[in-house]
């Protein structure tokens, strides 16, 4: 298949490009800075000569954002928004205009649509979307709204022979340099990745291998359309989560950190605690009732799993 990334030059674009160009695909990505064969330019936010790409192509899998990583100013809020409404809103223009259009468009959302919660689990049908919780920072609600109006986006293009789902991706777990796991695999070995804040709240999280297994089964699957979670199926409270990631390092211990040092942390890191305190429990309701199966549904098996991989690729030249 031709397979088009829009935003595919980040960390979940790594991981898809791998797998999906080994697997035998052709994969463009779509980037502001193209650099070698395989990708084009386009700037996120108006018609080009990149819409060529789409036209044609089996599946579009548009990841582009600006990074959440990031204090979440005013400024910073508004690039997030704006980068994700118009890009997908132009992927979405050029699909609707294309003469031959993807069969499929999976757009990325977030599993930070759902409520801070504890006591149950989100799933598609069941889930609480966030944003009105009372015992939160007000400015929480903003990542929820950046997540609703992206998916409006995907919902009101008009791409009649083309089946849209929205992504609504937990954190994805790859040993690669720079991404999340990395991040938290750097502060547990350093001693530093204790309970934040109690370490109630959950974390949610994927496998690489198994969000690019997700992602291939829903292309191949017609009979699915609209917001999926892709999520493993057994989220955890921060600190279980955390103390399974000192485990499979071997390191013995974490110290615990209070919402003020997280807060510094944040701060001294450039990052936002809402991405460490915000209580994400999600599931995955509709990938298990379509028969999906998850080579990793637990998180100190992928700890292990994950960790094996980041010590033989930094043992390898
Ligand atoms: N990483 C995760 O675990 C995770 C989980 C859930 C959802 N997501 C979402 O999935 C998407 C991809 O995640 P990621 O971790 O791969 O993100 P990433 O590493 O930040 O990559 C996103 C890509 O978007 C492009 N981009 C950045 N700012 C842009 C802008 N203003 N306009 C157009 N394109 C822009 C960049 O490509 P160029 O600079 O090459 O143009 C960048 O490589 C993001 O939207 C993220 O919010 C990620």
């Amino acid at each position: 298949m031709k397979i088009v990334i829009p935003g595919g030059t980040g960390q979940v674009g790594t991981v898809l490009r791998r797998a999906l160009t080994a697997a035998g695909h052709e994969v463009v990505v779509l980037s502001r800075r193209p650099s070698g064969p395989g990708e084009v330019g386009w700037d996120g936010r108006t018609p080009g000569a990149w819409a060529g790409e789409l036209d044609g192509s089996d599946v579009v899998i548009n990841l582009a954002g600006r990074s959440v990583s990031c204090r979440y100013t005013p400024a910073n809020l508004k690039a997030m928004m704006d980068s994700r409404v118009e890009s997908a809103r132009v992927v979405g223009e050029a699909i609707g205009v294309a003469v031959r259009p993807p069969k499929v468009w999976l757009q990325m959302s977030t599993a930070t649509v759902y409520a801070h919660r504890h006591d149950a689990p989100n799933d598609e049908d069941t889930g609480v979307i966030g944003g009105a919780e009372p015992d939160v920072p007000g400015y929480w609600g903003y990542s929820v709204d950046i997540a609703t109006a992206w998916e409006a986006e995907l919902e009101k293009a008009d791409t009649p022979h083309t089946r849209k789902v929205a992504l609504r991706s937990a954190m994805v777990m790859s040993p690669d340099r720079g991404g999340v796991f990395d991040v938290l695999s750097r502060l547990a070995r350093l001693g530093l990745g204790g309970p934040v804040a109690g370490g109630a709240q959950y974390v949610s999280w994927i496998h690489d291998r198994d969000f690019v297994r997700a992602v291939e089964f829903l292309v191949a699957r017609d009979d699915l359309a609209g917001p999926v979670n892709l999520a493993a199926p057994e989220p955890l409270p921060q600190r279980t989560f955390m103390r399974a990631l000192r485990s499979a390092w071997g390191v013995p211990v974490g110290l615990p950190a209070t919402k003020w040092m997280a807060e510094l942390g944040a701060l001294a890191l450039r990052s936002d605690t809402e991405l460490l305190l915000k209580s994400r429990r999600v599931v995955p309701g509709r990938l298990l009732a379509a028969g999906f199966a998850f080579d990793h549904p637990q998180w100190p098996e992928a700890a292990d799993a994950l960790v094996r991989r980041a010590r033989e690729s930094r043992r390898r030249p």
